[in-house]
C-alpha cells in the first residue's frame, strides 16, 4: 500500500517526532515500550526522520535518545489501562493523537469507546494506517474548536490523555479545553506530559527541533498545581518523574547517574527530565 502524505504544518509534523521515537525504540534489543506497530506505520508512510536530528544524534546513545518518548508513553498507557479496568464503560480520549497506536498497546475491552482527536489532515490518515475496531473513533478537528466534543457521550467516566500536545496549544486554548472537558463528563482522569517554561524554551531553541519550533505557542508552567487554579474541579493525583522511573536502571552509566542525581529533587526532575501529570475531576 502506498500512502501519499499531505503537506503538514509544523504542529502536525511533530507527530513524526513521537512516532519516530517509538519506532526507533522498538528496534532496540531490550525496548522499554516495544511499540512495533509504530515501526510498521513509519515504514508504511516512508517518512524520513532526518528532520528530527534529536532522534539520530551521535552525541547520545540509542537508548537514551528515545527514553523520554517511550517511557512517558508507557506511563500514559498504564494510566489508561488502570482506569478502564475499574471503568469498563469508560470513554478514552487521546488528544492530539497523531498516528499513535495507543489503543492497541492498551487493548481495552470492547465496552470502552476510544476517541483519537487530531487535525483533519492527520485524522484522515489514521484509517489508512491503523486498524479501526468498531469502538475506535477518529475526530478530525482543531482542539480549539468548541464543538468537537458534541458527539462524545456525556454520561460515562472518561480518561483523557495528551502525549506531546500541550506545547502546541496557546494557554487560553489549553485552559478552555480543560474547562470544556471537565464540564462534559461526570468524572474522570486527565494526564499529560508537563512542559515547563524551560522545556518550552529548549524546544524552541534546540537545533534538533527546528522543524517544529515555530508551532510551539504554549508558555509552559512549572507548578503542577497550576491547572487546579485554572479549573477548580481538577485535583492533582500524581506527579510522575521519569528521573525516578525503574527503566532508568537500564540506561548507560552517565545517563543513569544524571537521572539519579536529578531524582533527589522535584524541581531538578521537572527541569531536566520528563514529568507526567495526572489529575482527577
Ligand atoms: C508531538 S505530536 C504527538 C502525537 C501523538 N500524541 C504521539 O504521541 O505520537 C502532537 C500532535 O498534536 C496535534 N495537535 C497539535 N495542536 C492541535 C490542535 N490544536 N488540535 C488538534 N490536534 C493538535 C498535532 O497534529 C500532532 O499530531
Amino acid at each position: 500500500m502506498s500512502i501519499t502524505l499531505p503537506a503538514f504544518t509544523p504542529a502536525e509534523e511533530s507527530l513524526f517526532l513521537t512516532l519516530g521515537g517509538r519506532a526507533l525504540e522498538s528496534r532496540l534489543p531490550c525496548p522499554f515500550l516495544g511499540d512495533t506497530m509504530a515501526d510498521e506505520i513509519l515504514t508504511k508512510v516512508g517518512y524520513d526522520l532526518a528532520k528530527f536530528p534529536a532522534l539520530n544524534t551521535k552525541l547520545v546513545d540509542r537508548k537514551s535518545r528515545v527514553f523520554d518518548i517511550a517511557v512517558r508513553a508507557k506511563r500514559l498507557d498504564e494510566i489508561v489501562r488502570r482506569f478502564v479496568v475499574h471503568h469498563p464503560d469508560a470513554v478514552v480520549l487521546d488528544l492530539g493523537a497523531g498516528l499513535d497506536d495507543r489503543m492497541f498497546r492498551v487493548d481495552p475491552p470492547p465496552t470502552v469507546d476510544w476517541y483519537d482527536v487530531d487535525f483533519p489532515k492527520v485524522a484522515a490518515l489514521r484509517p489508512q494506517l491503523l486498524p479501526q475496531p468498531t469502538n475506535a473513533h477518529n475526530i478530525a478537528s482543531d482542539l480549539a474548536d468548541p464543538d468537537w466534543l458534541d458527539d462524545v457521550p456525556t454520561d460515562r467516566p472518561a480518561v483523557i490523555v495528551a502525549d506531546g500536545l500541550v506545547a502546541f496549544l496557546t494557554e487560553d486554548d489549553f485552559v478552555s479545553l480543560l474547562s470544556r472537558l471537565t464540564n462534559h463528563f461526570p468524572s474522570g482522569e486527565l494526564a499529560f506530559n508537563l512542559y515547563t517554561t524551560y522545556a518550552i524554551w529548549a524546544v524552541k531553541h534546540a537545533p534538533g527541533m527546528a522543524a517544529i519550533a515555530g508551532a510551539v505557542v504554549n508558555p509552559g508552567f512549572n507548578d503542577p498545581h497550576q491547572p487546579e487554579r485554572w479549573v477548580r474541579v481538577l485535583k492533582l493525583a500524581e506527579e510522575i518523574f521519569l528521573t525516578r522511573a525503574p527503566e532508568v536502571a537500564e540506561l548507560p552509566l552517565i545517563m543513569r547517574l544524571t537521572s539519579h542525581l536529578a531524582a533527589r529533587s522535584d524541581t531538578l526532575s521537572r527541569l531536566i527530565g520528563t514529568t507526567v501529570l495526572r489529575y482527577r475531576f
